[in-house]
């Protein structure tokens, strides 16, 4: 009975001067492991007379349990004490200023775009995407181009073998959504992308810029509907009061075609130096899909018919924000995106 009080006082003095997690460990071992001091102690618990087992075996379990407890006791303590010293060394200077993100700004022409999208979604279109890399076939064919036609010469193209280039107009969208609705109506569509032109940049000019086609067909579509749509655009683009104009043009696949002004923004039609003292501003180009077009996607132009029209987004940013040279666009100069900060 005294050894078991020995091994406990002595178990107890070695929980408390263990210094760390490790040492309290060998501790634990050393009492009460498999071949430690208690298990030992039980062992010895055999070779006593019947009468005494009771009393010595119940003081080998409350030991047991004492040191078990004690231990668990140190541990925390010692867990306690590796915390705070981890976050003494760890601490944070929550006084440091913090490294400042550079975050990107949205593209001007990327807000035009945005800007088109919503409004037409909002009166029922659908956005389409096409390729860049597109075939002779719906950029010119189906566009009521042939190949010997003069106004190929209208659109310098890049071409990449005889029958594939660069698209130079979104119209080669709309040729492919005519051709896939296989004569079915209405549609009504909105495809933005870039387009490619052998051009020489200057202010006015880029070989890579962008537009966005527009296209409804269905039955009992008239130019008025162009007209109220186009005329709803500037009104939400340029804001309310706006007017629209149309003077009559050529495109091969419309007829009629009209070139499309929208009264001047800056003067209210007064005449400014932006609309050149007219009191209006071209913005697009448009018209009636011609028959033939309609035709050649499978579409009875006796039974329906539709308006399209293709606008430029940079010339639409250009007169927006008031950027004079084209170029800036595309040069990727950080003094001009920065203007377009969203958080600005
Ligand atoms: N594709 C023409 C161009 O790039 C723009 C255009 C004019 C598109 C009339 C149309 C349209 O859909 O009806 O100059």
């Amino acid at each position: 009975m005294d050894k078991i009080t020995q091994v406990q006082d002595e178990a107890l003095a070695a929980i408390a001067a263990a210094a760390d997690p490790e040492e309290l460990q060998q501790v634990r071992i050393r009492y009460l492991g498999k071949k430690g001091m208690i298990q030992a102690l039980m062992a010895e618990m055999k070779s006593l007379p019947k009468e005494e087992k009771p009393a010595f075996g119940q003081k080998v379990n409350v030991c047991k349990q004492t040191v078990t407890e004690e231990l668990e006791k140190r541990q925390e303590e010692l867990n306690a004490g590796a915390l705070v010293q981890k976050m003494e060394k760890e601490k944070i200077d929550i006084t440091l200023p913090g490294d400042s993100i550079s975050i990107g700004t949205m593209h001007p022409l990327m807000m035009i775009q945005q800007e088109i999208e919503d409004l037409f979604i909002g009166m029922g279109y659908k956005v389409a995407e096409g390729p860049e890399v597109e075939q002779d076939y719906y950029n010119f064919e189906l566009a009521n181009i042939p190949k010997d036609h003069p106004a190929r010469e209208m659109q310098d193209t890049f071409y990449i073998d005889p029958n594939t280039l660069l698209r130079t107009h979104t119209t080669a969208m709309q040729m492919r959504e005519l051709e896939k609705a296989k004569g079915q109506t209405p549609i009504k569509l909105i495809c933005p992308g870039k387009v490619y032109r052998r051009d020489d940049d200057d202010a006015t000019h880029s070989h890579q810029f962008m537009q966005s086609e527009g296209l409804v067909v269905g039955e009992h579509i008239t130019l008025a509907d162009l007209k109220g749509t186009l005329e709803f655009m500037a009104n939400r683009m340029f804001g309310e009061g706006r007017q629209i104009r149309f003077r009559p043009s050529f495109f091969p696949f419309t007829e009629p075609s009209v070139e499309v002004d929208v009264s001047c923004p800056f003067c209210n039609g007064k005449g400014c130096s932006v609309c050149k003292g007219s009191g209006w501003i071209e913005i697009l180009g448009a018209g009636m899909v011609h028959p033939h077009v309609l035709e050649m996607n499978g579409f009875d132009p006796e039974k329906c018919s539709g308006f399209a029209f293709g606008i430029g987004l940079e010339r639409i940013a250009m007169l927006k924000y008031g950027i004079d040279d084209i170029r800036n666009f595309y040069i990727n100069d950080q003094r001009f995106l920065k203007n377009f900060d969203r958080f600005d």
